[in-house]
């Protein structure tokens, strides 16, 4: 069976739990594969727009006692603990999957796993590495983190989520870290494009210019991802595309203009910081890649040039 068939496959009795955009998005996404939804918001007024496309709980409970696999999409840990931990939940969760989606910490992670365990329910942590629009493409990643045997007896109903969930471990902290290291790349490539339209503004350059270049862009970064993987992997940086020094002389020049432009000067001299520091420290002729030796700085072994 291949993955498109596995998607609209084994219709699954889910409850979605939490329908703000996220959740609601999750809630669309099953329906539309053909799963058997039944959602809850503690808001009503939420709800009610699924009306005639799925179930509709009264409560938490409800929602919970019909579905083999639970997903709770709150806004955090907090929040989900508190509309699953009264006991009419708790007593619906027995037996059942739960798959909890907020953004959150490792140790929040391994709590609500603790706690589910001791209900006698599974525990699957996800967390989307997505904005709701994308829910359901095939390219969409959701990190889960738990029992390896759950994840893949729950992969066909979570496929509806996104073509590629992925098992990062069986510890429950897992898809937490990796949840970080993807807001590591979203928080930064979504600073540089709006600090790059910011300076189209400022210049008062074509803004739809800027924007229809941005998939040349962003190839320029997934070009050199292979090349980062393999130095990255290696802690070798001796074969550069492109070099810190060169890095640092386009900073500085981009600090100059930002400067002369009257923008905010703060990310050009944090990125001018980012590079000096290699760079003063003998990395000059090392590729870009060799930033990760700075950022590991308490773990490092000198690289090799
Ligand atoms: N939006 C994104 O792009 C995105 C991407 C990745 C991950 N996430 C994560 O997904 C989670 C939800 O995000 P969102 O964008 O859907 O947030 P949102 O639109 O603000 O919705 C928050 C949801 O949490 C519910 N809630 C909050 N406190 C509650 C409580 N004490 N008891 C019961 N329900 C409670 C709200 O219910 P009411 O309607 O009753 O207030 C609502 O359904 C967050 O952890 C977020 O970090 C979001």
């Amino acid at each position: 069976m291949n993955e498109a068939e596995q998607r609209t496959s084994s219709p699954t009795r889910i409850a979605v739990l939490g329908l703000g955009n996220m959740g609601a998005a999750l809630a669309r996404a099953f329906i539309a594969r053909g799963h058997d939804v039944t959602v809850w918001n503690r808001n009503a007024e939420r709800s009610r727009s699924f009306a005639g496309s799925c179930g509709v709980a009264a409560d938490a409970a409800e929602a919970c006692r019909g579905a083999e696999m639970v997903v709770a999409c709150l806004a955090n840990y907090r929040a989900t603990r508190e509309a699953l931990d009264i006991p009419a939940v708790r007593e619906a969760l027995a037996g059942r999957t739960l798959v909890q989606l907020s953004t959150g910490l490792p140790a929040e992670a391994q709590q609500l796993g603790d706690w589910a365990a001791t209900l006698g329910a599974g525990y699957l942590d996800g967390k989307i590495a997505v904005t709701p629009g994308r829910i359901g493409e095939d390219l969409t990643v959701i990190f889960y983190a738990g029992p390896k045997v759950l994840f893949e007896a729950r992969r066909p109903a979570l496929l509806s989520l996104g073509g590629r969930p992925t098992h990062v471990g069986e510890e429950l902290g897992r898809a937490s870290i990796a949840d970080f290291a993807f807001l590591s790349f979203y928080f930064a490539g979504i600073l540089g494009i709006l600090y790059g339209a910011a300076f189209c503004q400022a210049a008062e350059m074509d803004l739809d210019q800027f924007f229809a270049a941005m998939p040349s862009f962003t190839a320029e970064m997934v070009e050199r991802v292979p090349s980062f993987r393999d130095m990255i992997s290696r802690r070798d940086y001796a074969q550069a595309q492109s070099t810190l020094k060169v890095d640092l002389a386009g900073a500085r020049l981009l600090a100059q203009v930002a400067g002369q432009a009257g923008l905010a000067p703060r990310f050009p001299a944090f990125l001018v910081e980012m590079f000096e520091g290699p760079v003063g420290g003998g990395l000059g002729e090392a590729d870009t890649a060799a930033l990760t030796e700075v950022f590991l700085k308490a773990k490092a072994r000198p690289p090799s040039q």
